[in-house]
């Protein structure tokens, strides 16, 4: 055999070994489907659910109840839309669709966690301050120290005086006061990079400990977006929030899920199954 010939064989065995390892990815059809509903919050940051007399959830937080506790009720969020709308908690201008389910499944095995995410973005934002991306999914992870990290989800990053909220900084992010986030996103843009990154006393896009990696699809008018990160461990409990900005849209106009928890080997509002 000429050596350029034997070179092709050794060529043609790795690639078959590299797509025996795609095939071995998460099988999604085993794996049950939790919805989620994201929806628009308006201008409800932290400090506006710690304020009495904003939310009468106030009380109810500080004695440990989740956001999901609640407000969830039978599959669904029992948000006065008119009220997240109006003027007073959406100055700018409300999305026609305040509220979508995301399909929410998890596999693990003994290196990685994926996350699968199946939703449908509809159309009639009130921002379109992204141009490149028509679409962007996020998980973020909360860790232990912050504050209320598996009641608020989301929340205790989401300031008011950060940016693109009502006469903010334009430069300020999203920040934790105490304790740090974990984030990672997928963008629609072709070529654009998934971001690894966290949330501390700023948010950072990349240099996070994740290993993020995200593919994401789109067949008629569903997303499919497959998150791939590291194992945080079983018989663990991870409390996690989704954003999605759909429709072009930036910064605070996302749709966002309460806090929820995914279990590995563990409890959770949604139970990652072991392949
Ligand atoms: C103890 C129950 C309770 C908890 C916990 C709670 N809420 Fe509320 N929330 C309420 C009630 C009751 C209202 C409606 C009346 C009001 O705002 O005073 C409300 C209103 C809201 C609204 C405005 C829309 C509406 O329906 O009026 C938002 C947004 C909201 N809550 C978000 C949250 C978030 C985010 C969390 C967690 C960080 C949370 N709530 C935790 C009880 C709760």
């Amino acid at each position: 055999m000429k050596k350029s010939t034997a070179s092709l064989l050794v060529v043609g065995t790795l690639l078959a070994l590299g797509s025996q390892m795609a095939v071995a990815a998460p099988d999604w059809t085993k794996v049950p489907k939790r919805d989620i509903n994201v929806f628009h919050p308006g201008v409800t940051p932290i400090e506006w659910v710690g304020k009495k007399s904003d939310h009468s959830g106030t009380a109810g937080l500080k004695k440990g109840e989740t956001c999901v506790g609640c407000h969830e009720e039978k599959g669904t969020l029992n948000f006065n839309f008119k009220r997240l709308a109006d003027k007073e908690l959406e100055p700018k201008g409300a999305p026609k669709t305040m509220m979508y389910p995301v399909g929410v499944q998890a596999v693990y095995d003994a290196s990685s966690l994926y996350i699968r995410l199946t939703f449908k973005a509809p159309p009639g934002g009130a921002d379109k301050g992204d141009k490149e991306n028509e679409v962007k999914a996020a998980v973020m992870f909360p860790d232990a120290k912050v504050p209320q990290a598996s009641q608020v989800g989301c929340w205790a990053s989401c300031h008011i005086d950060a940016r693109t909220m009502p006469g903010a900084d334009e430069k300020k992010t999203k920040y934790a006061k105490e304790g740090s986030y974990e984030l990672m996103q997928w963008k629609s843009a072709k070529g654009a990079k998934v971001a690894d990154g966290t949330v501390t006393t700023e948010r950072k896009m990349d240099g996070g400990a994740l290993g993020a990696k995200a593919e994401g699809s789109k067949a008629g008018d569903t997303y499919t977006v497959t998150f791939t990160r590291k194992n945080p461990g079983e018989g663990k409990t991870v409390p996690f929030g989704i954003a999605i900005h759909g429709d072009n849209s930036t910064g605070r106009f996302h749709h966002v899920s309460l806090g929820y928890t995914l279990g590995l080997g563990a409890d959770g509002d949604v139970k990652a199954t072991k392949q």
